[in-house]
């Protein structure tokens, strides 16, 4: 759907100058479907809400929250790991893949959960994790005895001799947790096993196809349970060469022997038949969709390849793979350097290659990642919003990100996640992700009204106290600044409108979303560190001379009022500042067109 119509530079349209990319409406006919027009909101349930004072999050008090998901306006929760886990990657090595983990509650819980989010309009999508089980799975136990069926249900290979006749590890391939190498030996069975992360996460065989009923069986036992899709992680590890090639050194210089980045990795990501498995997964999903529901079950895999590997996730029309591969770029490849033109090569290169007629999305953080306001600028967050959620396609927030929430200092001695323990007192912050797991902030009560605890399984942020939602309620804030998004979202111009990539300046990026008969929408924002004053007209001549802020940062200038005039051939933007400017007449109230 999305093919550049013009290049770089001054180009001409219906006989008017227009500057930068323009990429074309959508087809005024096209629906959009739920997991296309809302809002995705990652939950990480551990840090979310406690209810039963144990410092660990749980479904009952997610469900206690609901009203505050309604509130923020978001269509879709993802839920961070929640089955029965050891949680030695925190719910990523899951030892039952058809129950809740006890420090999150009970499959009853569960159930109530769905159907309170249901109620409220939100559906829910669970992390579903393929690529591996925990060594604690009755699968595994069985896999080392070779107890049918389940003896190639793991990764097991013979081992190689060195030079003296030792046993050594099959290759030279290394764990995601810079532990050093990614096979296990197993006294028991006399084989060693594979596991892409912790060794206690070994990896599932996908060339054997009892497992792969097993896990088609899984997806489906939560699918009849009311689940809406599912956020697939780790997909890339999936398959690895049979033939078990040595993989070649990387050229990062800083990275030790024992650590992932030593390697590249072409024979253990990305492979022809994990393509093939993810279009498998859409079957059984779509299989749901032509019972005679019209309600999609979706599904996104989690991948951070190179782009030609990811546009392959989303399949062909014949064979459809995920609805979307997430679009980390702006994780990836933007940062505090990061001028407009990068922004506009990073829209632009996602938009580029997408597939015709396959969904964008954007997003900006996670469980795994910094947290947006400590990677790029605390006082960019609105800015940012602004972007991830009015460009066309689907936004996916981490919670707290609406907020603002900073990364958290954890202490060497709090520390809880392996891949930051692995790796050692002196180098733990490089790779721990503890500080972007830290506890929701709710409220300035004892900690910050996330649990009764005396200890949270985490600590609390310690800005909580002046930093929270409540506080942010009152206050012009992130929050209510991304309430205001969220609903803009909805307006016909954003989900159908087309999109004018521009720069303004160096510092200055921008775009606009437009569609005939609907007003216009033109988000202007500061990357820079300097104040800068733009000349819109310049960009769009069509432009009326004067628009209105429909939305503003926090840190806008002082004297800017909601219903002020701008002048737009000099809008005026303080450091970091950002607006959505319209050219409704806003007083006159321009929501008519909300869904
Ligand atoms: C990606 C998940 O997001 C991360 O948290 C986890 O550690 C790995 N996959 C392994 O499952
Ligand atoms: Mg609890």
């Amino acid at each position: 759907m999305f093919r550049i119509l013009f290049c770089l530079g001054l180009i001409v349209c219906q006989s008017v100058v227009f500057s930068g990319f323009i990429y074309p409406k959508y087809d005024d006919s096209l629906i959009l479907k739920w997991w296309q027009s809302g809002v995705i909101y990652q939950v990480y349930v551990r840090s979310f809400k406690d209810s039963d004072g144990d410092g660990i999050g749980d479904l009952h008090g997610l469900t206690e929250k609901i009203e505050y998901l309604k509130d923020l306006g978001v269509g879709a929760i993802w839920l961070s790991p929640i089955f029965k886990s050891p949680q030695y990657d925190i719910g990523y090595d899951i030892s039952d893949y058809r129950d809740i983990d006890p420090s999150y509650g009970t499959l009853d819980d569960f159930d109530k959960l769905i159907d309170e989010s249901h109620k409220a309009g939100i559906k829910v999508i669970l992390d579903f994790v393929p690529n591996h089980s925990s060594h604690e799975h009755e699968w595994f136990k069985k896999s080392v005895k070779r107890i049918a069926p389940y003896t190639d249900y793991y990764v097991w290979k013979d081992a190689a001799k060195n030079e003296k006749g030792e046993r050594i590890p099959p290759n030279n391939w290394l764990s995601v947790f810079n532990s050093g190498s990614a096979w296990e030996w197993d006294e028991e069975r006399q084989q060693y096993y594979f596991h892409q992360f912790l060794v206690q996460q070994p990896d599932l065989n996908y060339r054997c196809p009892a497992l792969v009923e097993e896990i088609k069986n899984v997806m489906r036992y939560w699918l009849d349970r009311g689940v809406d899709g599912f956020r697939f992680d780790a997909v890339p590890a999936l398959f690895e060469v049979e033939n078990l090639m040595d993989e070649p050194k990387s050229s990062k210089s800083d990275a030790l022997p024992t650590d992932y980045d030593y390697l590249d990795h072409p024979y253990t990501q990305d492979q022809p038949e994990t393509f093939d498995m993810v279009q498998q997964w859409r079957e059984v999903l779509d299989s749901y969709e032509n019972k005679g529901s019209d309600v999609t079950k979706f599904f996104m895999v989690e991948t951070y390849s190179p782009i030609d590997k990811i546009m392959k996730y989303y399949g062909t029309d014949a064979r459809p793979g995920a609805h979307f591969p997430f679009n980390f770029f702006f994780i990836q490849q933007f940062n505090r350097q990061s001028n407009a033109s990068k922004a506009i090569d990073i829209v632009a290169s996602w938009l580029d290659n997408l597939p015709a007629g396959k969904w964008p999305n954007w997003v900006f953080g996670n469980h795994d990642q910094p947290r947006l306001a400590s990677r790029l600028d605390s006082n960019l967050v609105d800015g940012i919003h602004m972007i991830q959620l009015l460009l066309p396609g689907t936004t996916v927030t981490y919670n707290g990100d609406e907020l603002g929430m900073e990364n958290t200092f954890i202490r060497w001695d709090q520390t809880v996640d392996n891949a930051g323990l692995n790796v050692g007192s002196s180098r733990y912050q490089l790779f721990s992700r503890d500080p972007e797991r830290s506890p929701f902030i709710w409220n300035d009560d004892l900690n910050a009204g996330f649990s009764s605890a005396k200890k949270t399984w985490l600590p609390v942020d310690p800005s909580y106290w002046i930093n929270n939602v409540e506080a942010q309620s009152y206050t012009n804030s992130h929050l209510k600044v991304y309430k205001q998004l969220v609903q803009l979202r909805k307006s016909k111009t954003i989900t159908h409108g087309d999109l004018q990539l521009f720069e303004a300046s160096e510092w200055v990026f921008g775009f606009i979303r437009a569609l005939e008969d609907y007003p216009t929408y033109i988000v202007v924002v500061n990357l820079g560190s300097e104040y800068e004053s733009i000349d819109l007209q310049k960009i769009r001549p069509t432009l009326p001379r004067y628009l209105r802020a429909k939305i503003y940062s926090i840190n806008h200038s002082p004297d800017v009022k909601l219903d002020d005039e701008f002048l737009s051939s000099d809008i005026r933007l303080t450091p970091k500042s950002s607006y959505v400017l319209t050219t409704a007449d806003i007083i006159e109230n321009d929501t008519t067109d909300l869904k």
